[in-house]
């Protein structure tokens, strides 16, 4: 058959996890913790499970639940946004993804996207009609974090740049923006027409006491900004794929002609549950750093002694490390081989790119109980 989207196989993400099932593997590789939700939300699922929430949800997400996502974006990022007009909920941030990309992007646009790119962004542009142009992100000796390259972004915007998709705290380098990167951003973008999408789903992971910052901060990005978090990255439920979008009410307008056909709504008693728990646990989110910022600097500490480079990470819950001290095969190929031969699964990075800029480095998930990544790491030093 003539598919829709040749280049795309299945996602790096199934392919390691089922490897890692197959080898009995540690699986660090996919994003997902493998510890449950706080027993009050699991309770209060089961509440709504079995008090007859169990019909269609409004198209746009049950409104308690969107009231209290209007509540924490004002209180986290000091915007006011309307529940009715402005949130929508979704099938997890992946449909909120889908559905902002369809909504704005037209045959022949261009779509910026900033390597290592979360692998949904492309076959959503290219089924929209799209062309995605991707900018690697770069590291330099006085900075060695990976960032923008604000020149080429600059270069690479034209005037058929219908959508930039940003991702902070980003997956899979850990990396954050800074209030002068949004600047930095309005002053490139000031005089087109360019849409954002922001993809947000690391929002409440972010460490060493530095703020998150929102495109929902800054009035100037927002008025042309499709954000997009995920409840399963914040309360340890990613199976229940649950997420939202917040955008100025034109965007959302569009965006519910899409999501009304994709899913048209999402699970109603898990949205119940989730309202609820989020004005019952008010401190979750000023909890939710420390208690990844501890696993990330035992995973660090474990493996400090080993022969991998640590790469910083300032939020999310991936560590990058380098392994070109190890060996000079290829990231896809020494991520296999790491999975078969001592049982810690992990995730290449370059599969993320379109060039092969970022050579020698796997990602792992340090989203698992302390004795999992003790196990793990000990591993990884004997290597
Ligand atoms: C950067 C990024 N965006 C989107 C998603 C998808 O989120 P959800 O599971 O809510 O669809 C993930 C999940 O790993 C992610 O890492």
């Amino acid at each position: 058959m003539d598919s829709k989207l040749p280049a795309t196989g299945t996602t790096i993400f199934a392919v390691m996890s089922s490897l890692a099932e197959e080898c009995d593997a540690i699986n660090l590789s996919q994003g997902f913790p493998n510890f449950n939700p706080s027993q009050k939300l699991l309770d209060l699922v089961g509440q709504y499970l079995n008090s007859g929430a169990n019909q269609y949800a409004p198209m746009p997400g049950v409104p308690a639940l969107r009231k209290a996502i209007a509540a924490k974006v004002q209180t986290l990022y000091g915007r006011s946004v309307d529940f009715e007009s402005e949130i929508t909920v979704c099938d997890g941030a992946t449909e909120g993804l889908f559905s902002a990309i369809q909504a704005v992007v037209r045959s022949g646009d261009e779509v910026i996207v900033f390597d290592p790119a979360y692998d949904s962004y492309e076959p959503s542009v290219t089924l929209a009609g799209g062309r995605t142009i991707h900018i690697p992100l770069i590291t330099s000796s006085d900075k060695p974090d990976f960032h923008i390259d604000w020149e080429r972004l600059k270069d690479s915007v034209t005037n058929k740049t219908r959508l930039i998709i940003l991702n902070f705290p980003h997956n899979p380098t850990g990396v954050i923006l800074s209030p002068d990167d949004l600047d930095k951003l309005a002053d490139i973008i000031r005089q087109t027409k360019t849409f954002l999408l922001s993809d947000e789903v690391y929002e409440h992971i972010v460490f060493d006491g530095a703020a998150h910052e929102s495109l929902l901060k800054h009035d100037e990005l927002w008025a042309r900004t499709f954000v997009v978090s995920s409840f399963g990255k914040t309360y340890h439920a990613t199976g229940w794929k649950v997420g939202y979008c917040v955008a100025p009410p034109a965007l959302t307008n569009e965006f519910r002609k899409i999501h009304q056909w994709v899913c048209y709504t999402v699970i109603t008693p898990v949205q119940h549950a989730i309202a609820d728990y989020m004005a019952q646990t008010p401190d979750h989110y000023s909890e939710l750093p420390d208690f990844y910022e501890q696993k990330r600097n035992h995973f660090c500490q474990l493996v400090a002694g080993s022969r991998f480079t640590l790469r910083p990470t300032n939020g999310t819950f991936f560590q990058i490390l380098d392994y070109s001290e190890i060996t000079d095969e290829d990231d896809v190929t020494y991520a296999k081989s790491l999975t078969r031969e001592i049982g810690v699964a992990s995730i290449p990075i370059s599969v993320f790119c379109e060039q092969p800029f970022a050579n020698h480095l796997l990602r792992f998930c340090f989203a698992k109980d302390d004795h999992i990544l003790e196990e793990a790491a000990a591993r990884l030093c004997q290597l």
